[in-house]
């Protein structure tokens, strides 16, 4: 690509991003036409009384909102949108100052500062979607469950063990209890405008389990395996209990205007495909059906369950997010031969190799789009981006990501596929 003979251009604050000249010419054409010439399709933070000109996404003739819910939707694009899981954290030094000065729980149900740190990525990288600043075990609390965020992690102090642990969880109200949580989307979703989606949360109900029974993530999860088994209709009371409430905090992140939700299940791979499809599939199955996402799209992640992919199709979700282990080509193939469907997937650069050299991100995220062809594909690492990666590696990754434009990505291996007709409006 020409992309290169682009300029160094300032964008907020003391940070610059790396914009295609012929990228730079139609955002100044369209900014022009809207009388914004000045925007040039960067993305500005203000305050929440600021206007928000419509802002293109760098390299994309979309703004980032409507580039995000398009590749969801199985719609083509231009580019693939890009964002990292774990986003917010630690290989920000601006994240570690917050975190000199507020506790992790300060941080996640003080909207202020959540919002503060759920835009510094943003800020300093530029990528395509804002996921807001919490995490997945903060339900877990409301239900009841005390948690602590110490060196070694999270830690529950009362796991659940019996029945009437189960019993004595308490259904919350998202407004009431966790109403940090909506606020922080609400005022991130004024700070950046209708143009760029805010992506809401929730830890799948296993994956939540995992951490309810045996009360941190140290162990590989015995105490959750020895339920699974000896104590199977309690784990799958739990299980529908954790989905009940994960399905109405997911709504109320939607009402708050959350463009898109993603649910973790980031410990599915410890299951067998049968132990799966008879306790965590049914209960993804459950919050699916009974958040009524409407158009907004459910990413499903799951990490090393490359087994487990035509069962995860059965979730209800729209788009599947997989780790590096998985052929994103191969893995579209045999779902188009399963469901006739061409999935939507997002991912999967494995968060290692931001270890390496910015060539090799670069390469990384090449190999990652010829997957796919760069369509119906949200650009992503295959987990969280790792706390001692450079901000440079971060910022080679998802540069990188928004300069591979159509023509570059559609000639990769995945072509083929691509080619095969896309179901429209599948959100
Ligand atoms: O993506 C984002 O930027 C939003 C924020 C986010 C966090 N956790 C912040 C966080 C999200 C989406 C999560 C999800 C989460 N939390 C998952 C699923 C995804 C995954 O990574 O597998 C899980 C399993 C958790 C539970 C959790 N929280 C663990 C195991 C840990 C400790 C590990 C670690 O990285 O320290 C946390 C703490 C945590 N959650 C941190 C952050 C930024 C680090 C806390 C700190 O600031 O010291």
């Amino acid at each position: 690509m020409g992309a290169m003979a682009g300029l160094r251009c300032p964008v907020m604050q003391n940070t610059s991003l790396h914009i295609p000249m012929a990228v730079q010419k139609v955002s100044e054409r369209r900014a022009g036409q809207r009388g914004c010439r000045e925007s040039l399709g960067f993305v500005i933070i203000g305050s929440e009384k600021t206007q928000h000109p419509y802002m293109l996404a760098p390299g994309s003739q979309f703004d980032r909102k409507t580039l995000f819910l398009r590749a969801c939707g199985g719609q083509t694009t231009d580019r693939a949108p890009v964002w990292m899981m774990r986003q917010a954290g630690r290989y920000l030094p601006e994240y570690r100052a917050v975190r000199l000065k507020h506790s992790f729980l300060e941080v996640c149900k003080t909207p202020e500062l959540a919002v503060e740190v759920s835009l510094q990525p943003y800020r300093a990288l530029g990528m395509d979607a804002v996921i807001v600043f919490s995490d997945i075990l903060v339900p877990a609390e409301a239900m009841g469950l005390p948690i602590t965020f110490g060196d070694a992690g999270p830690e529950l102090p009362e796991k659940i063990r019996h029945r009437s642990h189960v019993d004595a969880l308490r259904d919350f109200d998202p407004e009431r209890d966790t109403g940090f949580l909506t606020e922080a989307i609400a005022q991130l979703c004024r700070v950046v405008g209708p143009e760029v989606p805010v992506l809401g949360f929730a830890g799948a109900p296993w994956t939540l389990a995992c951490y309810m029974v045996d009360g941190s993530g140290r162990t590989g999860f015995p105490d959750t395996k020895r339920m699974l088994h000896a104590q199977p209709d309690l784990l799958r009371e739990l299980l529908r209990r954790i989905a009940r409430n994960t399905a109405r905090y997911l709504q109320a992140q939607l009402a708050a205007g959350a463009a898109a939700v993603q649910l973790f299940d980031t410990w599915a791979g410890e299951l067998s495909r049968e132990d799966y499809d008879a306790f965590a599939l049914p209960a993804v199955q459950q919050v699916v059906n009974e958040m009524h996402a409407g158009k907004a799209p459910v990413i499903y992640y799951s990490k090393a369950s490359s087994h487990l992919l035509e069962s995860a199709a059965r979730t209800g979700a729209t788009v599947l997010s997989v780790d590096w282990r998985v052929d994103m080509a191969e893995l579209r193939a045999t779902l188009l031969e399963r469901t006739g469907r061409l999935w939507p997937l997002q991912g999967n650069v494995d968060p290692a190799v931001l270890y390496g050299a910015e060539p090799e991100v670069r390469t990384a995220v090449r190999l990652a789009l010829a997957q796919t062809g760069g369509q119906a594909h949200v650009l992503n690492l295959g987990h969280g981006i790792l706390p001692d990666v450079s901000v440079e590696s971060a910022r080679a990754f998802i540069q990188a990501g928004q300069m591979v434009t159509e023509s570059a990505g559609a000639g990769g291996v995945a072509g083929a596929v691509v080619a095969a007709p896309i179901v429209p409006g599948s959100v």
